[in-house]
């Protein structure tokens, strides 16, 4: 038996309709502040990503050369393809741009729950301007998509430049370390560092700090203090609710000024479920240095963390037929699902009971049609909930449905 690649999953109906219904309510919510779905091809040129991230990102990636002998890759995320796509045709966009997308990634991965090799993300682009009110819209934007999943979480929200004003005086290298430490929560590690002075107690005070005249007293003064202070009070005006935390490392040398990351409170290892930041990417496409900011939301991860959820089937009718009624059931059946009715008629040749008993596992009604029915244009409408039963006309039987309320 030939089985799925490792890290994919196959959705049956059920699972698939879950899922759909959750990306219809990111999708309204989004569109209620005025972003507009793109979507970019699968694969894009492998420089895309190693531009920005250098050629170590290609032993976490499906990177591959093509029968014309380009290097290509699937897309591990969004961004780099939406900003390629934003320089492309930033002549004659206006600005600032606001896109949604939703879409697979694909990432050489260790599968584990909440981790996979193709999985979705449901991300936003502001793209063409850097102010306070920008940043703080990407956040509120994101803090009112989860909420409207249901989904339980915490936001935390921080600026880079805080940690950089911190790691200004370090060694390219030592700031890396550093970086991969603060980024594990590995505390221990950072001071084993060596790091000078008390360095490694500013940091921990950095990113334990409650308020931000309690992290500036760590800093001290710095150019980006008006900004960061702005910005915090627009989300605060946006009643979203976060927690401050100037420790989120997120990559350093892709994000330039804020950055957040939202946690699931019902997940193990695997629990975060967005990640998001300012950043400038475009000049590195061959576009003018664009001030951007988004966030990508692990659509797989929202699910998990919702759990199995019921899924309402709609108002369903079988079409239980002799073979006499078989011809006029098929007018039938057409007129249930002009209505918009969910109808379904056997195709496999079986007994009026057997069609009965099937009748009665999936439907909420059905529609008897013998010989006699057939030919006084009549159908025998039965309520499968109560029983109920009468013969009466197709539109009598399909108004009877399409009132009954019950879809
Ligand atoms: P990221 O943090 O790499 O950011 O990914 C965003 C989210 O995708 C993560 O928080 C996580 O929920 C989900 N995710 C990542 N890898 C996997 C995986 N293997 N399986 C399941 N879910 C996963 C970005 O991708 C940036 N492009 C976000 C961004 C948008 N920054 C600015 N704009």
């Amino acid at each position: 038996m030939i089985q799925k690649p490792r890290g994919t999953r196959d959705f049956f109906p059920d699972e698939l309709e879950a899922r759909r219904r959750v990306e219809e309510t990111m999708r309204e919510a989004v569109s209620r502040w005025g972003y507009r779905e793109v979507s970019t091809p699968e694969f894009e040129n492998l420089e895309l990503f190693t531009l920005r991230s250098g050629e170590g990102i290609i032993e976490e990636m499906y990177a591959f050369q093509d029968k014309g002998g380009r290097d290509i890759a699937l897309r591990p995320e969004l961004t780099a393809p939406v900003l390629r796509m934003y320089v492309n045709e930033a002549k004659v966009l206006n600005k600032p741009v606001r896109w949604y997308y939703f879409g697979d990634c694909f990432r050489y991965e260790r599968p584990q729950k909440g981790r996979y090799r193709q999985f979705w993300q449901f991300g936003i682009e502001l793209v063409g301007a850097d102010s306070a009110m920008a940043d703080a819209e990407v956040m509120a934007v994101g803090y009112n998509l989860l909420k409207a999943t249901g989904v339980s979480f915490e936001l935390r929200i921080g600026d880079l430049a805080m940690m950089r004003s911190l790691l200004a005086d370090l060694e390219p290298d030592l700031q890396k370390k550093v970086r991969a430490c603060l980024d594990k929560r590995d505390y221990g590690a950072l001071e084993e560092l060596g790091l000078g002075g008390d360095l490694a107690g500013s940091l921990t005070a950095l990113i334990e700090s409650k308020t931000l005249d309690d992290a500036f007293a760590i800093t001290g003064s710095i150019p980006e203090e008006d900004r960061i202070r702005e910005t915090f009070a627009i989300v605060d005006a946006h009643e979203v609710q976060y927690a401050q935390n100037f420790g989120i490392a997120r990559g350093l040398d892709y994000y330039t000024g804020c950055v957040f990351e939202a946690f699931a409170e019902n997940l193990g290892a695997e629990n975060q479920i967005m990640g998001g930041g300012a950043y400038r990417l475009a000049h590195l496409f061959g576009g003018e240095e664009t001030p951007s900011v988004g966030f990508a939301i692990g659509f797989d991860r929202v699910m998990v963390s919702l759990g199995e959820q019921e899924v309402k089937r709609p108002t369903t009718v079988a079409v239980a037929a002799t073979p006499e009624g078989r011809i006029f059931g098929i007018t039938v059946a057409a007129a249930f699902r002009q209505a918009g009715i969910r109808t379904i008629a056997d195709l496999m040749g079986k007994s009026l009971s057997a069609q009965l008993s099937q009748a009665a596992k999936h439907a909420d009604y059905v529609v008897v049609i013998g010989g006699r029915e057939a030919e006084a244009g009549m159908v025998t409408l039965r309520n499968l909930a109560t029983g109920s039963q009468q013969t009466i006309s197709l539109e009598e039987a399909v108004a009877g449905v399409v009132g009954s309320g019950t879809r």
